[in-house]
């Protein structure tokens, strides 16, 4: 069931891992993220465009100290908070209604409303490990708090390292260790903007990585195009893209030709070994939107 070339290795690390005995991501999904961090090493410094509370790839994929993160929808310190502070039931109590269900919870017993409840619960938090991605949907009913809540627990993180600040950006610090190696602090820097104006930000003009994955309509043609163009000039030199997939495969070739098309002159395109993609798509099933990177380097 497996591509030619997988390392077995990533394997056993994901059956090991508390990111799959927790129930997060897959054992594909685990190799999937450890095969591109072979392949392109560590970054100290990541900006990840449309993030929402989704971390768990991003420090498998590149083992970063510090994540930018850049979205429209960024959490609040008071309620990330609050949320922190409901650590030990954040995966198991539905305290937080859907507003959807607002509407029948009048038609029912307080039992049956309570299974509904519970079952949303489990069905929202599972479909992050199910397709790899968090939907929009599901961090909207749950808030960005309580998703980001519930990745830092399921990737294993003691909550006495937590520590969360508001000067600038909403920000956490945590302690994490990437399989097999020693424990290091993590800072996760939460930046209200639209992808679209970080190549205005001062702030990013020393980016060795910026990683984007499952961003909506982020990656149509017309805005890919002017996302990339300015961010060709703030990579450093080595630094490297990596992009997600859109959500339409039709559109996919004609906006990665573009990507190509746009990056070429300083950029090239990064190679990584299809068995990877392949052992995902026997094993995985689900639209590529959800997991599937390609990237460039830059000369
Ligand atoms: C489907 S969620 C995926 C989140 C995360 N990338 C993941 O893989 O789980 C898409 C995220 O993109 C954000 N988003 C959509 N359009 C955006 C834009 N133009 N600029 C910044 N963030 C955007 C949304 O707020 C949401 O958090």
């Amino acid at each position: 069931m497996k591509g030619n070339n997988i390392d077995e290795s990533l394997i056993s690390k994901a059956r090991n891992s508390d990111i799959v005995n927790n129930g997060l991501l897959s054992v594909p999904q685990f190799v999937y993220c450890l095969a591109w961090n072979l392949h392109v090493g560590d970054f100290d410094k990541v900006v990840a465009g449309a993030i929402g509370p989704g971390l768990v790839d991003i420090l498998l994929t590149l083992n970063p100290y510090e994540i930018y993160g850049i979205d429209i929808n960024s959490p609040n310190k008071e309620r990330l908070d609050e949320a922190l502070a409901k650590w030990d039931v954040i995966d198991s109590d539905p305290d937080c209604l859907p507003h959807e269900d607002l509407i029948i919870k009048n038609h029912m017993s307080p039992e049956s409303y309570s299974n509904i409840l519970n079952e949303t619960l489990r069905r929202d938090f599972s479909h992050r490990r199910e397709c790899g991605y968090w939907r929009i949907d599901n961090i909207h009913r749950w808030s960005i708090e309580r998703c980001i809540a519930f990745e830092l627990k399921k990737i294993g993180v003691n909550p006495n390292t937590l520590r969360t600040s508001d000067n600038d950006y909403v920000t956490i610090e945590f302690d994490w260790a990437f399989p097999d190696e020693e424990m290091k602090r993590r800072k996760v820097y939460f930046v209200p903007s639209k992808i679209h104006d970080i190549t205005d930000n001062k702030m990013f003009t020393d980016i060795s990585c910026y990683y984007e994955k499952s961003s909506m309509d982020c990656t149509t043609p017309f805005d890919s195009r002017r996302l990339l163009a300015g961010l060709s000039d703030i990579i450093n030199p080595n630094g490297i893209i990596l992009i997600g997939r859109t959500e339409n495969p039709d559109e996919d070739a004609e906006v990665e030709a573009m990507n190509s098309k746009v990056l070429e002159k300083s950029f090239k395109r990064i190679d990584f070994d299809y068995s990877y993609t392949i052992y995902m798509e026997r094993t995985f099933r689900k639209p590529r939107y959800g997991w599937e990177l390609y990237g460039f380097k830059k000369n």
